[in-house]
């Protein structure tokens, strides 16, 4: 029988009238049932997360954190339960399942011992006018308040944790918003608050389509800071609809991985086919295209395709590297990029082959820019490698994008490295490695339309929280 799974409310596991089914993208077996909450639930889930906040925010830093590390405990105990159940629901590796899992472990507890650290700070007047030399301003962090936090279906548990941790370290209450597909795994991490304990209506959850109650749960005004990772063109609709409220975005990518004539080609391969075929490419920094200078690309792409023929692929559940997409929509846009970039004479280097929703890896040399390849996110396996002429041709391909997420260069003259990463126009560049997110105390971050504010432990605390000064004169 279906296994019938609740949302958690106010310190309480509920049902709602109408339920989602869950399949698995790779088998087409039924995975369970999800609430489908209706808007008089979630107007309930707000005003219990209200009602809860002057209590939690009202608690120490240190009391705050030992439910975390509770919280972060249970993760780990629970780490390959959870993870058997995620690799099926968003068809992901096993073991990457379980890393996710753990990885999420990691960031509560960093979130909790971050939040030690919190400090305020003291001003003093008298840099303006003279009268102004008596005045002293004590400045203090404070919580926003309700922090609605939605995960994106290739780390429902992760980019939930992420935001999760630091918003309730800091005395916010929270609603976390999963995915469909990755809700199950989002209600299992939910169970993890759950069992931690804390005061009821602090932690709760909301799930249902995003096209059915996303509007509604974004535009209520009981919600003080929407914190949200996907699509850009649903990031864009979610920023309009914020209006003055803050908002965190992290979404699309297009990064390049940027190979100059004195890289070391084994490593830059090695690099660019794990960034690239990961998770068979549904990673918002996965290389999205490769911009290689002239006099070693015929090397590189050797190297690349060795690569990416040794791929294996399968199912989740044997750790294939290369598994089936999420869903049908997603594999049909894939092929459509494949199909546009053959049509327009780019050069297959390994056999085009879809099964259902199982598309085989695709390596694409000789991709030019007027190919949809070059600029759109697959968010599957496929690769273009762009031949260029000049390190500044490199640049100009790169920053023409829409997006600005993130960058790789290869290179060993770092000197030169770091005046090309002065200007790409994005959030993070990464010197003779794959483009990635981790480790995740650092800054993370999207330019362009690829995100807004700033993630990574500290600087999501810091987001989700707002100043407060008392001032005061000495006499
Ligand atoms: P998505 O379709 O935009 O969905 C993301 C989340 O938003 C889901 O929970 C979805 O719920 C919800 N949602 C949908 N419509 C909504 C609305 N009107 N209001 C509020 N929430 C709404 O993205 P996805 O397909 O899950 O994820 C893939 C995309 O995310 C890619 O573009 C990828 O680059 C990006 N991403 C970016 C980062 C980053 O850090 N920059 C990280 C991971 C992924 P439903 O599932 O119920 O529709
Ligand atoms: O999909 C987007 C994730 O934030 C990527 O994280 O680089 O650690 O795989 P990752």
């Amino acid at each position: 029988m279906t296994k019938q799974y609740k949302d958690y409310v106010n310190g309480e596991w509920k049902l709602s009238k109408n339920d989602i089914k869950i399949y698995e993208p790779a088998s087409g077996a039924e995975l369970g049932l999800v609430p489908a909450m209706s808007t008089e639930e979630v107007d309930y889930v707000y005003a219990s997360a209200h009602k809860a906040l002057k209590e939690w925010r009202a608690l120490s830093y240190v009391e705050r954190a030992a439910y975390l590390h509770k919280v972060a405990d249970i993760l780990e105990r629970d780490a390959e339960k959870i993870g058997a159940v995620l690799s099926k629901e968003v068809a992901k590796g096993y073991k990457s399942a379980v890393s996710e899992v753990i990885r999420t472990a990691e960031i509560i507890n960093y979130a909790a011992e971050e939040g030690l650290r919190m400090e305020g700070e003291v001003l003093e007047g008298g840099s303006f006018e003279a009268a102004s030399k008596k005045k002293i301003a004590v400045v203090r962090r404070e919580p926003v308040g309700l922090v609605l936090a939605i995960s994106p279906f290739n780390y429902p548990v992760n980019l939930a944790g992420s935001k999760i941790a630091p918003a309730l370290i800091a005395g916010n209450v929270v609603a976390f918003k999963p995915p469909t597909q990755g809700s199950i795994s989002g209600l299992l991490l939910a169970e993890a608050f759950a069992e931690a304990g804390l005061p009821a209506g602090v932690f709760n959850t909301i799930t249902g389509r995003g096209s059915e109650i996303g509007d509604y749960i974004v535009e209520h005004p009981a919600v003080n800071f929407i914190n949200f990772t996907g699509s850009t063109p649903i990031g864009e609709r979610i920023g309009r609809m914020a209006g003055m409220r803050p908002i965190m975005l992290e979404l699309g990518g297009k990064d390049s991985a940027i190979v100059l004539e004195d890289a070391d080609l084994e490593l830059t391969a090695k690099n660019i086919v794990a960034g690239a075929f990961g998770y068979s490419g549904q990673r918002c920094t996965a290389v999205k295209r490769v911009l290689v200078m002239e006099g070693v690309a015929d090397k590189l792409v050797e190297k690349i395709r060795e690569k990416v023929l040794a791929l294996t692929i399968g199912n989740p559940e044997n750790d294939a590297d290369i598994t089936p997409l999420i869903d049908t929509k997603a594999a049909d846009f894939v092929e459509g990029l494949i199909n546009d970039a053959k049509e327009k004479g780019a050069d297959n280097l390994t056999e085009i082959k879809r099964e259902g929703n199982l598309i085989c890896p695709v390596l694409f040399d000789k991709v030019t820019t007027d190919m949809r390849l070059a600029w759109e996110e697959p968010f599957g396996p496929v690769l273009p490698i762009i031949r260029v002429k000049s390190v500044e041709e490199a640049i100009a391909i790169s920053n023409q994008s829409e997006y600005g997420l993130q960058a790789s260069i290869f290179t060993n003259d770092f000197p030169r490295a770091f005046g090309i990463a002065e200007q790409l126009e994005v959030g993070t560049v990464h010197l003779n490695n794959k483009t990635q997110r981790g480790t995740d105390n650092f800054p993370f971050l999207g330019a362009k339309k690829s995100g807004a504010g700033i993630q990574g432990v500290k600087y999501s605390i810091e987001a989700m929280t707002t100043v407060k000064s008392v001032v005061f004169d000495i006499k």
